[in-house]
């Protein structure tokens, strides 16, 4: 979300007459920014934008993204030659900030969540040009216990199923075959609008938009992804064999302390349905370990957990603790070198489950989008619909460009993160 942040903010900036340049140095402004969702990415900002000091004489600096929203004016204070500081649902007004700098404001915020509104911005620049993100919701109104989001994204808006659409359809007008759409919670989206579809059936109309070859969408809460979604994956293959469902914690006891709003049971029912449905999904998550209190029991779980779902994939992190968050204050503080141990745990039995997950496919014919070429491997590389790197050889002397294209590419080997082969059709 962040990287499709900075890509609107670049967008709505040229389209007001800036333009972009290669690298800092040549820059008259300077936007970072910002993700807090774990670790002291306060720190590395602040780090970041000290080393600019001294070279940066003359440039007006701007911290954007949650360390902005989350330090506020404090950023002023601890780094003083910094001008602007607005989170992200401020950026629709960014046009206007920067004219107050221009005109010699020497200290402007965008901090309030009062007007907050979808981003919604036609000048979007992206900065690939065969997928494409494409923001449906932003905010969250969850409250996981650890989580920051909902501080600094703020509340959930959800843009109108007219907006989603007109711009799904344009990204296919410009060539784009393969469509992200993104939110915290894409489950939770509300069409505002009287016609009030729900995320079913958006994902089903964006899917049927006459020249998408993919979409896929990120995140989802397990609370909220309800069996519609599955039906309208299930009817049309356009929207990919991927399924993205964080469960955090194998433990329910862990689930109510985080405050999920499901239990391991009501979580493990979105996986029966998911296997049970008429296609193969990939199946990914995310772990955190060492959440405050979580037993050697409760990590067991998680580990269980692990080895009855056998992800294609999963994101693991150590617990880490967010200002204004429930768990901040939480007793039984996990140790760090424990979180540590347990990290390497789960990823080590992770490891293992996907070099077989893997291997699995290893024989089948598999459709990528190729992405671009390892010049030095004389390789092309894409990805398939189940979301895996498949790096393949083409035809000798066949020199034509192919990103961009669709190929089918038979597997010859697997590893833990990617699979080997070539391609199995002559284009
Ligand atoms: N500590 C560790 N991991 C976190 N995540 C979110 N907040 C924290 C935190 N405070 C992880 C969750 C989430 C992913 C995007 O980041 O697993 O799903
Ligand atoms: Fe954070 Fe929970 Fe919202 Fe996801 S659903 S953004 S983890 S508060």
């Amino acid at each position: 979300m962040n990287a499709h942040d900075s890509e609107k903010v670049v967008g709505t900036l040229v389209n007001e007459g800036y333009a972009q340049v290669a690298t800092p140095e040549e820059a008259g402004l300077v936007l970072y920014n910002t993700c807090s969702i774990r670790d002291k990415a306060e720190q590395k900002v602040f780090n970041r934008l000290q080393n600019f000091k001294r070279a940066g004489k003359g440039k007006i600096f701007g911290v954007l993204g949650c360390v902005a929203q989350q330090e506020g004016e404090k950023i002023f204070e601890r780094a003083p030659h910094v001008s602007l500081v607005a989170g992200s649902a401020n950026y629709h007004q960014l046009g206007q900030m920067l004219v107050q700098l221009e005109m010699g404001n020497r200290r402007v915020t965008g901090l309030s969540f009062e007007n907050a509104e979808a981003f919604d911005t036609p000048f979007t620049r992206r900065d690939n040009p065969h997928r494409a993100f494409l923001t449906i919701i932003e905010g969250c109104d969850k409250s996981c216990a650890y989580c920051v989001v909902p501080f600094t994204r703020g509340p959930e808006r959800s843009r109108t199923s007219d907006s989603v659409m007109a711009e799904a359809r344009g990204l296919v007008e410009k060539g784009y075959t393969e469509v992200q759409l993104l939110g915290q919670n894409v489950n939770s989206y509300r069409d505002p609008s009287p016609a009030g579809w729900d995320f079913a059936v958006l994902l089903s109309r964006v899917a049927e938009i006459p020249g998408m070859r993919r979409v896929r969408y990120t995140t989802s809460h397990p609370r909220d992804f309800v069996r519609p979604i599955v039906d309208a994956m299930d009817a049309n293959t356009v929207i990919c064999d991927h399924i993205h469902l964080p469960v955090q914690s194998g433990s329910s006891r862990v689930l109510a302390a985080m405050d999920r709003l499901y239990t391991r049971e009501e979580y493990m029912r979105r996986i029966e349905w998911i296997k049970n449905a008429k296609r193969r999904y990939s199946l990914t998550t995310d772990i955190i370990v060492g959440f405050p209190g979580e037993t050697d029991a409760d990590f067991q779980q998680t580990l269980d957990l692990l080895d009855e779902v056998q992800y294609d994939s999963l994101f693991s992190f150590k617990y880490s603790p967010r200002p204004n968050t429930a768990a901040l204050h939480m007793e039984d503080r996990i140790p760090e070198e424990e979180k540590s141990r347990r990290l390497a745990i789960v990823q080590e039995k992770q490891r293992a489950i996907q070099i077989r997950r893997n291997a699995d496919l290893v024989g089948t014919i598999q459709e990528v989008l190729v992405e671009g070429r390892n010049t030095a491997l004389n390789q092309w590389v894409g990805h398939t619909t189940c979301h895996r790197t498949l790096n393949f050889s083409h035809t000798a002397g066949d020199e034509r460009d192919l990103a961009g294209t669709y190929l089918s590419v038979r597997v010859n080997r697997a590893g833990p993160n990617s699979l080997v082969g070539e391609t199995a059709t002559v284009v």
